[in-house]
């Protein structure tokens, strides 16, 4: 899929704020972007997009609300605040983590949940347990194994494939993955292409 318009579509901290629930008409299918503080969410978003249209930064915590990105005038890319960024104050991981839930639990329109792990470490314990919660869901997920370029590609593939590994007790089957490089452009067509294949079928 070839992306020809991409547009920031408005920020929230509740569904009911969100995009399509102020502008009637616009209630559009919406593929999500989770995972740890820093993992690479927005940096993906803006790699997808073909712009820095999300802000990114290199200390975790830039993002701290659901921003929607309306892409081609027919889905949106939503950028989800990081979880587990253990440095914030309990009250305000307390309140991003609030955030994140209400979002999850009460999109309609979520199609699908990519959860992003960095592709260079192994599961955490905050992952580990995201996973759980999502796998125990209904929401239907993918994994992106981001960062793939801070190593070479052998090492990335061998470390995927423990992380894959660490995931199947958690998960209990393999879910769709794949490789993104926000700086090479890794990953971007496969990526978008799954997210063609959903639509198509909606
Ligand atoms: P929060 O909004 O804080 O949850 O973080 P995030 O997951 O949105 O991460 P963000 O995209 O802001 O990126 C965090 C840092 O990682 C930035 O310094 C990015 O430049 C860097 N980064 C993200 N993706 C990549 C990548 O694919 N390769 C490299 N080398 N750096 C990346
Ligand atoms: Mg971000």
């Amino acid at each position: 899929m070839k992306i020809t318009r991409a547009e920031f579509a408005g920020s929230s901290t509740n569904v009911t704020q969100k995009p399509s629930a102020l502008h009637p008409g616009t209630d559009f299918p919406e593929f999500a972007f989770i995972g740890r503080s820093n993992v690479g969410k927005s940096s993906l978003v803006n790699m997808l997009c073909g712009r820095q249209i999300a802000n990114t930064s290199s200390k975790p915590g830039k993002t701290r609300l659901v921003n929607h990105f309306l892409m081609n005038g027919t889905w949106y890319l939503v950028d989800l605040p990081g979880y587990g960024y253990a440095r914030l104050p309990g009250s305000e991981r307390a309140k991003i983590e609030e955030v994140i839930r209400n979002y999850l639990n009460r999109s309609a329109e979520l199609r699908l949940l990519f959860i992003l792990i960095d592709s260079r470490h192994d599961l955490t314990g905050t992952d580990a347990d995201f996973l759980r919660e999502i796998a125990g869901s209904d929401i239907p997920y993918a994994i992106i194994f981001t960062k793939a370029d801070k190593q070479g590609p052998v090492a990335t593939q061998r470390q995927v494939d423990r992380i894959k590994e660490q995931m199947v007790p958690i998960l209990g089957q393999t879910p769709a993955c794949f490789v993104s490089s926000s700086e090479k452009g890794t990953g971007k067509e496969d990526i978008l292409n799954h997210i063609q294949n959903i639509l198509s079928t909606i």
